[in-house]
């Protein structure tokens, strides 16, 4: 289970700190930050400690990406888990992922240690299997970053401490111009309709940009890494991880760690001593860096909505009206995304006369809006089942 969680980067489990602002009972220095505040849908894109608005792909001309890959990498530290009890097995679950690559016009590759790095062997039976289904295998001479710096510890928590910066191998295939490195369990939606196009989104990274979404708790996801590959991309953050530090309370190179997004104001949360704390800091915080502003000039690093493109399962609530709509195209340890939508409103419904008249217009006078319709002939008690579905109301009230 540890290694199948390999990189889920999501490594700031609320645990045991329950609670918001209790930080202040304790010890002064344990506050690590100001404030906190919830994901929400005003801050479902950040920088600089803000929420901003989402990277419009609309804006991006349509084919710039020529070359695409999905890319996932594995330490070898550990087995390399074909089972999930949770999920999909690994090669299912790589089938899928393929099949998504291909109709996206992208390479599916697995980037593993060198055999003489890899400290449990990847079997050959299942390099042969994922290379059946289609999956390129790529190796790095490096696990942990040459020249890691002293200031950044290699075991850090997480799945796999600093070995998560294998990430950034192949951010320096600059034979291809768009690259989403994700998760081992990041999970593409695999319909043939618009829910499986990721054109748009790569479109927007060929034009030069680093592309992230955030996270149930922290600004930004490491599940989910959208880069333009080049070898100046990977030297420049390899450089910056030869030179920072990271610290508990002062943050990445002391610049602190900024607000808390999360539910709780949780400190553990802010340990981000990995992959997701560090470009966080380096392309959506970092003021004092010469080398981030540089970076942050060159890459223009944007968020795109994480309900889109990144539904973690902290972020199901928040998200609920793109899942249930089937808006949605990729997920993180969210099994079953559908599965609470029989009680959510169809967030595009309105009454054929008015856009005005939606889901909440109707709920504020059921008995009479119910039967509305739209201009499709769809009448609201389908798609406003919150207002209009005895049943959602009874579990409501439970609630
Ligand atoms: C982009 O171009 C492709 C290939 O020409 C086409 O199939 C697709 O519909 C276009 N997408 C948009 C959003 O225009
Ligand atoms: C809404 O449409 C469904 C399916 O057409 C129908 O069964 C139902 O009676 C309609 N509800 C109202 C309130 O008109």
């Amino acid at each position: 289970m540890r290694a199948w969680a390999l990189c889920c980067a999501l490594s700031c489990v609320v645990d045991g700190w329950g609670g918001r602002r209790r930080s202040n009972k304790h010890h002064a220095e344990e506050v690590l930050t100001e404030e906190f505040r919830p994901a929400t849908r005003k801050t479902r894109c950040l920088a600089f400690d803000r929420g901003v608005d989402c990277l419009d792909l609309g804006t991006c001309a349509n084919g710039t990406a020529r070359r695409r890959a999905f890319v996932s990498v594995f330490d070898a530290y550990v087995e390399l888990p074909l089972e999930n009890r949770k999920g999909p097995g690994l090669l299912e679950h790589e089938a899928k992922v393929a099949r998504v690559a291909r109709r996206n016009g992208a390479d599916r590759i697995f980037v593993f240690p060198v055999p003489e790095k890899q400290k449990v062997p990847v079997a050959a039976a299942t390099i042969a299997a994922l290379e059946d289904l289609g999956v390129k295998i790529r190796y790095s001479e490096h696990v942990v970053p040459p020249k890691l710096s002293a200031g950044i510890m290699v075991e850090s928590g997480g799945c796999c401490g600093a070995r998560e910066f294998l990430k950034l191998e192949p951010m320096g295939y600059g034979e291809y111009d768009a690259m989403i490195v994700a998760d081992l369990d990041y999970d593409p939606e695999d319909g043939a309709d618009l829910c499986a196009d990721f054109g748009p989104l790569f479109d927007c990274v060929a034009e030069g940009r680093v592309v992230t979404t955030r996270g149930p708790e922290v600004p930004v996801n490491g599940a989910f890494l959208a880069v333009p590959p080049s070898e100046l991309l990977r030297s420049r953050l390899r450089a910056a991880l030869e030179t920072a530090r990271v610290d508990y309370r002062a943050g990445w190179n002391g610049e602190g760690w900024g607000l808390c997004w999360g539910p709780n104001n949780n400190p553990h949360a802010h340990f981000q001593a990995r992959m997701q704390g560090f470009f966080h800091w380096f392309f959506y915080r970092s003021r004092l860096s010469a080398a981030a502003k540089d970076a942050q000039a060159r890459w223009r690093p944007a968020q795109v909505d994480p309900c889109v493109w990144n539904v973690q399962k902290g972020l199901a609530d928040v998200c609920a009206r793109e899942r249930c709509a089937g808006r949605a195209r990729a997920y993180g340890h969210l099994h079953h995304p559908r599965e609470d939508c029989a009680c959510v409103d169809d967030a595009d419904w309105n009454e054929h006369r008015s856009t005005a008249h939606t889901c909440e217009h109707v709920a504020k006078d059921p008995d009479r809006r119910c039967g509305s319709v739209d201009a499709a002939g769809r009448n609201a008690s389908l798609a406003c089942p919150s207002a209009c579905d005895a049943r959602c109301a009874a579990a409501r009230s439970e609630a």
